[in-house]
């Protein structure tokens, strides 16, 4: 694996990196040699002292490593404000809970939209885990939207009460530790994270844990046809079920949209898909080495809908509808639209977002809304103008 160049680093991400790296070459040693990747990513990512999320570097927009759908237009706010607001009609005890909001533009601007409309919710709860997050969502809001402050509260943990809520995740499940793994057609193993004699980072394949071998075992009929020669790589999140179950706990009643990129499992774990979807982010560049500056890029892959829907089966909760985010946003008003930023200049941009979204777009396709229901029953139509639950 070759070496990472530090030279374009500041003192400040070198020694964040290498903290980073300290905390990994503990817990891989602790571990007898290796750890799993979910594990790493665990680390790498969410540690409070040493993960990507709670760095004080600007990981969100052109200063950052990647910009998500709220950041880049106001579309998906309006959209999913335009959902919210016909649930709250429908029920004023409604809450909403974000979930990993970011740098809070989601929240800031279907707070606005709500606020127009008049159909704010009593309570705008965000659940997210990085302080620093947290305070750069304070922060926008105040400086923002000071009306909106007596609305947002921030949760310590998810063990309220919330009653009746809608919850909103865009792009959170991607986020999540994934455990990796590499099949011959004769056996599947699992790839691990070791550290070789140099004290670098590199993967390690062993037989797979228990867990990894049963979630697997359902998945083997998709993975028996890699492309002849080929070795087939793929990841599955085990955490999906925790998850979602810690999510829905805090609500009686709830409906959920989950909007991230990823496909059905058998699009998934298509032969032709052999190297997975597992990818890192580093200055708006996709990074090849997964082990580059552990601490300061982003690691993300696909979120497997079919597993998810399965999960959500699990707690009892139904899939409402699931399309592409192109045909949830134009189900829900995205041509009703009209700009309102400050300059020309500005309107400009926004309009040509909307064309990249409506237009059959690589965002508005690539992207998808899954809603589910726990205690509440609505038809799909009422989100999405084609529904795809049965290609899940
Ligand atoms: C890629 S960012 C997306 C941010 C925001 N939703 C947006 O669309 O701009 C992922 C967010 O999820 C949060 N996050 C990651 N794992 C999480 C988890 N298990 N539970 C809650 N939030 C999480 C991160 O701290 C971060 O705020």
């Amino acid at each position: 694996m070759p070496r990472p160049t530090f030279s374009k680093l500041s003192a400040e991400q070198r020694l964040h990196t290498e903290n980073c790296m300290e905390r990994l070459g503990q817990e891989i040693n602790a571990q007898g040699g290796s750890i799993g990747f979910d594990r790493y990513m665990q680390l790498v990512l969410h540690d409070p002292a040493v993960g990507y999320y709670h760095t004080q570097q600007p990981i969100f927009g052109k200063h950052g490593d990647f910009v998500t759908a709220p950041d880049s237009s106001v579309h998906l706010a309006y959209c999913i404000a335009h959902a919210c607001a016909g649930l709250i009609q429908d029920d004023a005890q409604r809450n909403i809970l974000e979930i990993g909001a970011g740098r809070g533009q989601l929240a800031l601007d279907m707070l606005r939209y709500l606020h127009v409309w008049g159909t704010a919710p009593h309570k705008y709860y965000i659940f997210e885990p990085s302080e620093t997050l947290r305070n750069a969502q304070r922060e926008l809001l105040e400086e923002h939207m000071p009306e909106s402050m007596s609305v947002v509260e921030w949760l310590p943990d998810l063990h309220a009460e919330l009653g009746s809520a809608i919850v909103i995740a865009n792009e959170v499940l991607d986020a999540l530790p994934v455990k990796c793994f590499v099949s011959d057609l004769r056996q599947i193993n699992e790839r691990c994270v070791t550290l070789t004699d140099q004290g670098e980072l590199d993967w390690h394949t062993q037989e797979p844990s228990y867990e990894l071998d049963v979630a697997l075992d359902y998945l083997t009929v998709m993975l028996d046809s890699p492309p002849a020669g080929e070795l087939y790589c793929s990841e599955i999140c085990l955490q999906l079920g925790e998850t979602l179950a810690a999510w829905s706990g805090c609500c009686e009643q709830c409906i959920m949209f989950l909007i991230d990129y990823g496909y059905p499992q058998s699009e998934y774990y298509h032969p032709q898909r052999h190297m997975g979807t597992l990818r890192s982010y580093f200055r708006h560049r996709v990074a090849e080495n997964l082990f580059a500056y552990p601490g300061l890029q982003d690691i993300t892959a696909d979120v497997d809908f079919s597993a998810l829907a399965q999960a959500a089966g699990r707690l009892q909760m139904g899939v409402l509808s699931f399309s592409s985010q192109r045909n949830f946003m134009l189900a829900n008003h995205l041509l009703d639209w009209r700009p309102a930023g400050e300059t020309q200049a500005e309107q400009v941009a926004q309009i040509a977002q909307l064309k990249q979204l409506t237009l059959g777009s690589a965002v508005g396709e690539r992207f998808q809304v899954m809603v589910l229901g726990k205690g509440i029953e609505y038809g799909p139509d009422r989100f999405t103008l084609r529904d795809m639950r049965t290609r899940l």
